[in-house]
């Protein structure tokens, strides 16, 4: 399947607000600077409502107070809780940490859980509103360019199993996401990087307008220019919401989100979680998906080329970890898009169009020759 490009929006006002619509799930998506002493919960927190901050403890230090007490207007009682720090830590111990501590604190179902981090603090933090007492609100506050970007918007929620990335979890819409540009200044240069190869993934799978403008604004991304990233963000923002709204559980479109994934899923397991950053792995694995598909016949060779250079250019690897042919192949099967053990893969099939494909084994292989070192 491939889609037309959703329209673009004119440039970025102070507070830029997406709606994300999803019949009786939908909620807005806030973007803006200085949003994290503005979170307003009074539409869903209340006198007897109380709130539990998830964070960890790189981001507790810079961040949660502050959250803690702009959420005390709106909520009889708030607490945090610092989870350790890391991909590593996106696991059943860590996530188990979360129901502990709101069964000892006795945390009722109409507790609202805040997830403030990253992408890893945001799919744990959703899942364990899915899970706890069978189910409790949630609000995704995320703090790094790939979270805002990506992966706060649209209710996967997850932990990783060490067979696979993301394979135990729930599909769990979140009340609301506030993402403040403001936190993306304490985010280091690496993990800036990390969240652009998830920001450039738009361009080749749903509008081919942003890719040539993330190409003009690469250096200004990189630098932090606050209007280049207000746009990066909000641009990504609309397209996922776009996406998601059409298809919320992944039965078709969606899938196209995963460009670069089954590839980069395969990285980051092969060589342990948190060895390479997720960014890092998707952004390879776009470079090794964009070849793919030039192998495959649907798209030329100069198109991949120019995404490699783009994922160059945003500071990532665009050549993947010697883990062989067969190792991946293996991991790359454990995929949630793999159907009776058949690995499929989101390829680009035009410019700023993306659909899934199999792939013979073969030709796989190739590209796993030519692109790891
Ligand atoms: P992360 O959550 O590990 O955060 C990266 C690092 O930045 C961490 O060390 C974190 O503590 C630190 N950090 C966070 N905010 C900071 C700030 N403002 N200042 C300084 N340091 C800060 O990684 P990530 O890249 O945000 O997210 C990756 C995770 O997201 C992966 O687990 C991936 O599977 C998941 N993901 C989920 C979806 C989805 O749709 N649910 C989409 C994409 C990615
Ligand atoms: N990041 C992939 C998705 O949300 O579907």
């Amino acid at each position: 399947m491939s889609i037309s490009s959703p329209n673009p929006s004119p440039p970025i006002s102070p507070l830029h607000q997406l709606r994300i619509d999803l019949a009786d799930r939908s909620y807005d998506i806030q973007i803006g600077c200085g949003l994290l002493d503005r979170v307003c919960a009074a539409d869903f927190g209340s006198a007897s409502s109380e709130a539990l901050i998830v964070t960890n403890t790189t981001v507790a230090p810079l961040y949660a107070e502050r959250l803690q007490r702009v959420l005390a207007n709106h909520h009889a009682r708030v607490h945090t809780i610092a989870l350790p720090d890391g991909e590593a830590y996106k696991d059943w111990a860590t996530l188990n940490l979360i129901f502990d501590r709101l069964l000892r604190d006795g945390f009722d179902r109409k507790t609202v859980l805040y997830a403030l981090g990253g992408g890893v603090i945001g799919d744990m933090t959703g899942f364990a509103a899915a899970c706890y007492m069978r189910g409790v609100a949630y609000v995704q506050v995320p703090t790094t360019l790939l979270a805002q970007v990506d992966s706060s918007v649209g209710g996967k929620t997850a932990i990783n199993h060490p067979a696979g990335k993301n394979m135990i979890g729930a599909f769990y819409q979140p009340l609301r996401v506030v993402a403040d540009l403001d936190t993306l200044d304490t985010l280091p240069d690496r993990e800036i990087s990390a969240g652009l190869a998830e920001v450039i993934k738009y361009g080749p799978i749903a509008d081919d307008d942003f890719l040539a403008w993330i190409e003009q604004h690469i250096d200004a991304l990189r630098a932090r220019d606050k209007d280049a990233l207000a746009y990066a963000v909000r641009r990504s923002c609309e397209i996922k919401a776009w996406v998601v709204g059409k298809d919320e559980r992944e039965s078709g479109l969606r899938a196209i989100l995963n460009f670069g994934h089954t590839f980069g899923h395969a990285i980051e397991a092969g060589l342990g979680f948190g060895t390479w950053l997720h960014g890092e792995a998707v952004g390879c694995g776009m470079v090794m998906a964009a070849e793919l598909s030039v192998r495959c016949g649907l798209i030329d060779a100069a198109y991949a080329q120019r995404i490699a250079r783009l994922i160059d250019r945003a500071g990532l690897p665009t050549r993947g970890p010697a883990l062989g042919a067969a190792r991946y192949l293996e991991l790359m099967r454990v995929d949630k898009k793999s159907e009776a053990g058949q690995i499929r893969f989101v390829l680009i099939d035009a410019p700023g169009h993306a659909s899934l494909h199999r792939a013979d084994d073969a030709l796989v292989a190739e590209v796993i020759e030519a692109r790891t070192v």
